[in-house]
């Protein structure tokens, strides 16, 4: 089994990969860390809590960065997309689990430190958790296994802007930081994440499977798939951004890479764009391509 660290701004495709990696026998989740992204910080944690506890799930969860690295707080969340509670407004309940004492990015030090070359983040939100622990403890971080991260669009335009990716784009100078870090880094960008359709039908699957949490996972899926009809008019169905980084984390087969050194631009129109250059020595591994019906395939025996 692999060790993770899972850090996530829990919204709806965070919290089906979430179900897809406790679901996954091959990935030992040691905790969640979580970080302002689709919601702040305190509703991220909330969301990652009100998920385990449907998922019947006791896991470790030590609550992040609550504003960008040097922009202050995010000023807009996107709840069209995610909803105004960011799960799609399924959530009807305070969850009773409650988050670990601690920091996110003491607690991803922690455990690269306690375990050498052994633990796998994978991270799907903005990246300033990742940042602030490269910051704290920049010689631990050489001791990181691999970092997959859902981030970036390098070939393909962004989904905010014309050039950028949610993640990146709500905290550029983290992405900068941590590409530029030396960390073993996977991107799984846009590049392969919308080429990951789940269809509309497969909720209905879910729904009658007659489970709890797959009702959840439905309901709050229905509605990101809302938002999917206004952005890609009839794709039927949504992209699977934050479970592919899980599939890849379990199997890197799913995806072929290029490695290249990523730039994140900071300042102007095109900040949050991740420009690539090819490099044939050490870089970042960046997805280009993907086995998508193998990957969404996966998916489905898992996810619920
Ligand atoms: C990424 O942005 C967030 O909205 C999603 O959860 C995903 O991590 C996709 O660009
Ligand atoms: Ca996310």
């Amino acid at each position: 089994m692999k060790p993770i660290i899972f850090d996530v701004d829990t919204g709806i495709d965070d919290a089906m990969a979430m179900a897809y990696a406790l679901n996954s026998p091959e990935l030992e989740v040691l905790g969640f860390t979580t970080c302002f992204g689709n919601v702040p910080v305190v509703e991220s944690t909330r969301n990652t809590l009100a998920v385990l506890e449907k998922l019947n799930r006791r896991i470790p969860v030590f609550e992040g960065a609550g504003q960008t690295l040097v922009r202050g707080k995010k000023k807009k969340y996107p709840k069209h997309v995610h909803g105004e509670d960011g799960l799609g407004n399924t959530l009807q309940f305070e969850p009773t689990i409650k988050a670990s004492k601690g920091n996110a990015s003491d607690f991803i030090i922690e455990q690269v430190k306690s375990r050498p070359h052994e633990i796998t983040v994978i991270a799907v939100g903005p990246l300033t958790n990742i940042a602030m622990a490269i910051k704290k403890a920049p010689k631990i971080m050489s001791l990181v296994k691999e970092v997959v991260i859902m981030g970036g669009a390098v070939n393909v335009q962004g989904n905010v802007t014309p050039y950028a990716e949610a993640n990146i784009v709500s905290d550029p100078e983290a992405a900068d930081h941590v590409f530029s870090s030396g960390l073993p880094i996977t991107l799984v960008g846009l590049d392969v994440t919308l080429q990951t359709y789940l269809l509309k039908s497969k909720l209905d699957e879910w729904r009658a499977t007659g489970k709890e949490s797959a009702r959840f996972l439905a309901e709050m899926t229905d509605y990101y798939m809302k938002a999917y009809e206004i952005s890609h008019p009839g794709l039927g169905g949504c992209a699977l951004h934050d479970p592919l980084a899980v599939g890849v984390a379990i199997d890197s087969s799913f995806v072929s890479a290029e490695m290249m050194n990523i730039k994140v631009v900071t300042e102007g129109e095109e900040t949050g764009r991740t420009i690539g250059q090819q490099v044939s020595g050490p870089g970042i591994r960046v997805c280009t391509k993907v086995q998508a019906d193998r990957f969404v395939k996966h998916f489905l025996e898992r996810v619920i």
